[in-house]
């Protein structure tokens, strides 16, 4: 059976969520999704990262603590998961109590391993990344190539993580795990990073009290990346109640990220692990950013924001789901409008999907009286799906979740040439073709049974309604389930893609 453990970033909540923070959630429940119905054992993880200077920044601009900010945006943090429809496992606040004693538990053993040290360190920072900024990450004018804010000049006494000892280790586990991180652009970049040689982090902070305490030094707090990297073991101890699940989960399947925190992962975040004596995670995989209309980064003042919110409003979250994996190449940069929306709703969800069903489960009322006819599929496109439920699965498993969608979406288009191709209105008329109306039917049918199991975990509203309609409500992933499918009769389908306002 096997298991599964996949992650989202835990988000910053000195700000609201938007549209990066969903695609990653939506992405991650995509994989989720899939992998329950190949009956694996799943474990779905995201969350809030609280602490740290960016949240205390905020909070203090705001007149409030950084703990009620924390509590405030937090919940809306909760809220967005059910509404995309994401089914996580649990859900992480790094400010829990119980995450903040597994941190300095593991931080305290990386450190009596030998690999902590006390030391001065100066350099150019980032309070918006909270990150220190290499001579190779300065963008002109000394500023953060990310923010694009003037960066301050620190200089501070802490603790450091020799990280420069992992430059070794890191260059072998690259070499010996080819997919350790995808895609592979994203992996020489890391890479190169690694081979241009590791510096010492620091480990700490002494200017900032948002934070874990180092225990062997309360006076300082961990650096906020320590603690959040460390969220995605910390939760598998406190997550089911009375359970620790983490020899069952860990290591995680696969990291889902965005690539502007592509070195924390990629680099950090397995030295770290190393350093206290836990394995590595199986694969990280690094997403684009989505760009405005106009291909610039989103911003309120350009204009050219796609409101996630907005989008589900009027069109439904399986639109957002669908719409963000299918327009642009997961692992690639691109750019989304709600024109962009619309047209995918209007012509591939309403259109191609949607017509589909409903034409194929009213000609069975139609001509049948809503039983479906027990015959094989027709050869002519049986090719089109047997092999697709394997596909699917090949391209999931390589995180390619819109070559995946792309495979699918091939199935719904040869269905509905399937429809034009065999005409059952005209079969319909002349009783002497009822034996091929009979097939054309049986062969929608189940082509359609395959659609409303394959795309569930991009759909899972619209399928779900599909399902109904078919009678089977199994999203279970094998041969037998997909193609026979088992559809005796079917009822009344209600629009799938109905638009909401
Ligand atoms: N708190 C850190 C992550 C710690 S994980 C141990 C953080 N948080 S974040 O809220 O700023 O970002 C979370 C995710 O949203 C990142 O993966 C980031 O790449 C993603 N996105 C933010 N804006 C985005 C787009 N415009 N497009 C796609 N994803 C982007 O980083």
């Amino acid at each position: 059976m096997g298991t599964f453990y996949v992650t989202t970033p835990i988000y910053y909540v000195n700000a609201a969520p938007h549209l990066g923070h969903a695609y990653t959630t939506i992405a991650a429940d995509v994989l989720a999704r899939h992998h329950r119905q190949r009956a694996q054992d799943v474990f779905f993880l995201t969350g809030t990262d609280e602490h740290g200077e960016p949240v205390a920044l905020a909070a203090e601009a705001l007149g409030v603590t950084p703990k009620e900010l924390a509590d405030q945006n937090a919940e809306r943090f909760t809220a967005l998961a059910p509404r995309l429809d994401a089914t996580n496992d649990f859900f992480i606040r790094t400010s829990d109590p119980r995450h903040v004693e597994a941190v300095q538990a593991v931080l305290a053993r990386v450190k009596d391993n030998g690999y902590v040290y006390e030391g001065e360190y100066e350099g150019w920072y980032c309070p918006r990344c909270a990150d220190f900024k290499s001579e190779t990450e300065i963008a002109d004018g000394n500023r953060c190539p990310i923010h694009e804010i003037e960066l301050t000049r620190e200089k501070e006494t802490n603790w450091f993580f020799a990280l420069s000892r992992f430059q070794e280790p890191l260059e072998q586990l690259y070499a010996e795990r080819e997919d350790f991180v995808l895609p592979a652009s994203r992996r020489n970049e890391a890479l190169s990073f690694i081979r241009s040689g590791l510096r010492d982090v620091s480990l700490s902070r002494s200017t900032l009290t948002w934070g874990v305490p180092v225990p062997w030094d309360p006076e300082q707090v961990f650096y906020v990346w320590f603690d959040a990297l460390l969220n995605y073991v910390t939760a598998l101890q406190f997550a089911r109640e009375g359970e620790d699940l983490t020899d069952h989960f860990w290591p995680a399947s696969v990291h889902i990220i965005g690539k502007d925190i592509l070195k924390f992962h990629t680099v950090y975040w397995p030295a770290l692990l190393m350093a206290a004596g836990l394995p590595v995670p199986e694969r990280v995989f690094v997403h684009g950013f989505l760009l405005g209309s106009d291909g610039r980064k989103m911003s309120k003042s350009l204009g050219n924001v796609l409101d996630p919110f907005e989008v589900m409003d009027r069109y439904g979250t399986d639109a957002l789901r669908y719409y963000l994996l299918r327009d642009v190449a997961f692992g690639s940069d691109g750019s989304v409008s709600m024109e962009g929306v619309v047209s995918r709703f209007e012509g591939e969800l309403a259109n191609e999907l949607g017509n589909l069903a409903s034409r194929t489960i009213a000609m069975v009322l139609r001509y049948r009286d809503g039983a479906v006819p027990s015959c094989a599929v027709d050869p002519v496109i049986s090719d089109a799906f047997a092999s697709l439920p394997a596909t699917v699965a090949e391209r999931v498993d390589a995180v390619d979740l819109t070559g995946a969608l792309d495979a699918i979406w091939e199935l719904v288009r040869r269905l509905n040439r399937y429809v034009e191709e065999t005409t059952p209105w005209v079969l319909a008329k002349d009783e002497a073709r009822a034996g091929e109306l009979d097939t054309a039917l049986a062969s929608l049918v189940a082509g359609v049974r395959t659609l409303s199991v394959l795309l569930h975990p991009w759909l899972p509203e619209a399928t779900e309604k599909l399902r109904g309609a078919l009678g089977t409500p199994s999203t279970g992933y094998t041969d037998a389930e997909l193609v026979a499918g088992g559809v005796a009769r079917v009822e009344k389908l209600a629009p799938l893609f109905p638009k909401t306002q």
